[in-house]
């Protein structure tokens, strides 16, 4: 399973890309808005910091605009996955884009049928919303399990799950066991995976014992 982070915060990004635990970046005009930073400025920083694929996404609504837009943000840097809407005119511009050779992610997806639809459109990615589906009482997984289950029903189809609005730690097992490609996690999420107080309560131990040898090991 493929780890992206979701934030367009630079100092997340080289933080967890140092671990190499990091596969990409997402990123969406709300986190744009609160990095506080140019899209274009902070979409090629981040670029810079990764080398897999670093969502950046259109800000129009119509074809033609979120075309131009799409383009402009592809040129930033060969690992820019462009983002669109499921819409029609955003899978319009995903058709467009992947037949230019250019990666999209397709957001904003919250039902099978669009995940079909994206990938119908050549998208690279499809990013079902796990967290808002919650928000308003449905199941958000079971979409997850649903578009995996359909997409394995056609082994040429290339689109990967992308398990979005991830908001804690079962989301990630639940869209790992239900074979998720990949998962974009906010950065505090990705830090809550590496805590279990058993490991804590356990290292302690072994130093204080440690310790007792007066042992070095350099
Ligand atoms: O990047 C899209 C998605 O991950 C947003 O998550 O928590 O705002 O629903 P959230």
């Amino acid at each position: 399973m493929k780890f992206f982070v979701d934030t367009a915060d630079v100092d997340d990004i080289r933080d967890l890309a140092a671990t190499g635990l990091l596969d990409g970046v997402t990123t969406n005009p709300s986190l744009i808005a609160k990095s506080g930073r140019n899209i274009l400025e902070v979409i090629e920083e981040i670029c810079g910091l990764v080398d897999g694929p670093v969502s950046a996404e259109v800000a129009a609504t119509d074809f033609d605009t979120m075309l131009k837009e799409g383009r402009k943000l592809a040129k930033i840097a060969d690992n820019v996955t462009v983002k669109v809407p499921l819409t029609m005119d955003g899978l319009k511009t995903c058709h467009a884009l992947s037949s230019e050779g250019t990666m999209v992610n397709v957001t904003l997806c919250f039902s099978a049928n669009q995940a079909i639809l994206a990938a119908k459109a050549g998208a690279s990615f499809v990013s079902p919303f796990v967290g808002r589906l919650d928000d308003i009482g449905e199941d958000g997984m079971m979409l997850i399990e649903d578009i995996v289950m359909i997409y394995e029903n056609y082994p040429d189809l290339e689109t990967e799950v992308l398990a979005a609005s991830i908001r804690h730690p079962q989301h990630l097992l639940a869209a790992a066991k239900a074979g998720a490609h990949v998962a974009t996690i906010p950065p505090n999420v990705i830090r809550q995976l590496y805590s279990h107080p058993l490991t804590d309560k356990g290292l302690a131990a072994f130093m204080s014992d440690w310790a007792k040898t007066g042992q070095s090991i350099l």
